[in-house]
């Protein structure tokens, strides 16, 4: 039987020069090296100085097409996952159409679903791909969470990034196998009565200001662990492997404590359990996309790769998708 899937073909990703250490943290609020590293992992993030969302997605989406071999006129729709926008109207995906001289008709929108809105995404593009409304894409998800951080905080400050990853997504020819290339599951589910557990406290709406990040730190961990491992688990199933079959798994990158119960759930050694919290921070919708293309450029991703993508945020949203490189 041959079916249409979709597949990633080109993998991009943009970080900002300027990198926070825990020590500059260290003479900003009452924190430490020591607290930092042992209960997040995180060590360094990458912080925007006057770069915005969408100059970070441009970088990312150019060095995607010239992975792919494509230009932006092969698009038939750019998506973007951010929570972090250059503006509340137009979306972040039509600044990059503009920019990248994308074609004339091609769809853009914007995602928000925290930091599963990679996640989102991809399940959007695979499900209008294999309908046969669109033949490309390019899915970014980017964050410069650094305007939403409240930096006399320590509880938040200490816990993000910013940064962006995209791939571009086409339409391939598969036999309905675990054995093809492309997207071969997706899961996503929401949660909305833990609202409040997780939330950038501001917005046009209501205070008419973005707001600050806050949360129930406890208690989004304790879901996490749970709601990435059941999203991962899912896809798995749906596409009739296990977990000695995977490759890789790439949870959200929130923190390392919450990777590694995910890793341990899962039943996945370490070396299968992709890292980047120590040097990313948590950059939300960009997480996944930003390992993805860090790892693939780097030679650890290789075609023909089984990875499971696993994200977990605000809303609560979470979702899995599993992908054949
Ligand atoms: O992207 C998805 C959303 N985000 C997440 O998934 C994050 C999930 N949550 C977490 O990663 C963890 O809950 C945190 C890293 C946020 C906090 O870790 P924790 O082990 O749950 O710490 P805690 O909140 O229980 O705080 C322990 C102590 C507190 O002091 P007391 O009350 O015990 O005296 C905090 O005030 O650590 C203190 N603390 C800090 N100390 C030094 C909190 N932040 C800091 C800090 N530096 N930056």
């Amino acid at each position: 039987m041959t079916l249409i899937r979709s597949e990633i073909v080109g993998f991009g990703h943009c970080l900002p020069q300027k990198v926070l250490t825990n020590d500059d943290l260290s003479h900003m609020v009452d924190t430490n090296d020591e607290w930092i590293r042992t209960r997040t992992g995180i060590c360094t993030r990458h912080i925007s100085e006057g770069e915005t969302t969408s100059d970070i997605s441009f970088k990312a989406a150019q060095m995607a097409l010239k992975s792919a071999s494509m230009t932006a006129q092969d698009l038939d729709m750019i998506i973007v996952a951010t929570v972090t926008p250059d503006n509340t109207t137009p979306t972040v995906a039509a600044k990059l159409s503009k920019r990248l001289e994308a074609k004339y008709g091609a769809i853009c929108m914007d995602i928000s679903a925290a930091c599963s809105g990679f996640v989102y995404a991809l399940t959007v593009v695979d499900n209008m791909i294999r309908l046969g409304q669109i033949k490309t894409a390019l899915v970014i998800g980017a964050e410069t969470l650094s305007n939403i951080v409240d930096w006399t905080d320590r509880n938040t400050c200490v816990l993000f990034g910013d940064g962006a990853g995209a791939a571009i997504v086409r339409a391939t020819q598969g036999n309905g196998t675990a054995e093809d290339t492309g997207i071969l599951a997706t899961k996503l589910y929401a949660d909305g009565s833990h609202y409040d557990n997780l939330i950038i406290n501001g917005g046009v709406s209501t205070t008419r200001t973005a707001g600050y990040v806050t949360m129930d730190g406890k208690e989004v961990f304790k879901f996490a662990v749970n709601a990435l491992s059941q999203a991962a688990e899912t896809v798995m199933e749906m596409a009739g492997v296990s977990s000695k079959d995977v490759d890789f798994v790439i949870p959200h990158q929130a923190n390392i404590r919450i990777i590694e119960g995910v890793g341990k759930k899962l039943n996945l050694p370490e070396e299968k359990v992709i890292v980047t919290v120590d040097h990313h921070g948590n950059t939300s919708a960009a997480s996944i996309p930003l390992a993805l293309s860090e790892n693939y450029h780097a030679g650890r991703l290789k075609k023909g790769d089984l990875v499971v993508l696993t994200a977990m945020g605000a809303g609560f949203t979470w979702g899995g998708a599993l992908v054949r490189i």
